[in-house]
């Protein structure tokens, strides 16, 4: 497996793979089985995949956990070998943005953004945006694989492709969670032992809404009965359009405090 950092080399070695199908698994790193099933996807259907380890200043508001986001590089270097990666690019913030953060940045679609995530980190989606297309253009894959637990990310990936033409194919991958059904996170990393089960509430809620909903109950309802004070937002919007929404079909979207950790998960109904 290659490992490379800058640029400039990663550009001359794609100059040798120009008749491969390329996959691109972008990763803040601190990678887990979620991470690895985005890698196994993408083993399936590419001839050659990528993974990129950059934490994105771009995506974080000054307030937020940049600074402790964890660094896990040489585990992760394992993993991407032992899942058979083919590259991992892991550029330094200097090289990617090497006049800083005064860039030309891409503005996420406003009916995708301002709601969920958006409304209490709105760096997020404009910088995550910034960095996949850089992404793109430096390695031009033909596919990338992106996690549902950022369901409203993928949606927003997937609304600047059509909008900007980009002829990369985009595939979703399901929710990994842990045994007790929390779903897998970087940020996990940062829980106590009582917070990883405190934290549980957030897919059982989920679960519990889900079966009320099908068996009839009004989600409007179920949401309020089950309200925690830990959540930030527990709201059923469409799939598609992540317009509010009281009928199928429908997902549900919690985000939740534990400590000071703030987590999301989905469940799809
Ligand atoms: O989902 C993530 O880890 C990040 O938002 C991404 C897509 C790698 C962009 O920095």
């Amino acid at each position: 497996m290659l490992h490379l950092k800058t640029v400039k080399t990663i550009k001359s070695e794609l100059l040798n793979l120009k008749d491969k199908k390329i996959a691109l698994i972008a990763t803040m790193g601190a990678l887990h089985q979620g991470h690895l099933a985005l890698i196994k996807k993408a083993k399936q259907i590419a001839d050659f995949v990528i993974v990129s380890i950059f934490i994105n200043p771009l995506q974080f508001s000054p307030n937020e956990d940049l600074n402790k986001y964890p660094k896990t590089l040489e585990n992760d270097l394992e993993l991407c070998a032992k899942e058979k990666a083919n590259l991992v690019f892991s550029p330094s913030a200097e090289e990617i943005y090497p006049q800083g953060q005064n860039i030309t940045k891409i503005i996420a679609d406003s009916k995708l953004s301002n709601c969920l995530c958006g409304i209490s980190r709105p760096q997020l989606f404009n910088g995550v945006l910034t960095i996949v297309l850089k992404l793109f253009n430096i390695i031009k894959p033909d596919i990338a694989c992106f996690g549902e637990k950022d369901y409203q990310q993928l949606l927003i990936i997937k609304k600047m492709i059509f909008d900007l033409n980009l002829d990369i194919e985009i595939y979703p991958v399901e929710i990994i969670r842990d045994l007790d059904g929390l779903a897998l996170s970087s940020r996990n990393k940062y829980l106590t032992k009582e917070q990883r089960l405190e934290a549980l509430k957030i897919p059982k809620t989920l679960l519990t809404a889900k079966d009320l909903i099908q068996k009839g109950q009004n989600p409007e309802e179920v949401i309020k009965n089950l309200w925690d004070p830990c959540f930030e937002y527990f709201e059923a919007r469409n799939p598609e359009t992540l317009k509010k929404t009281n009928d199928f079909p429908l997902r549900l979207f919690i985000c939740g405090h534990i400590g000071n950790t703030r987590l999301i998960d989905n469940v799809e109904i």
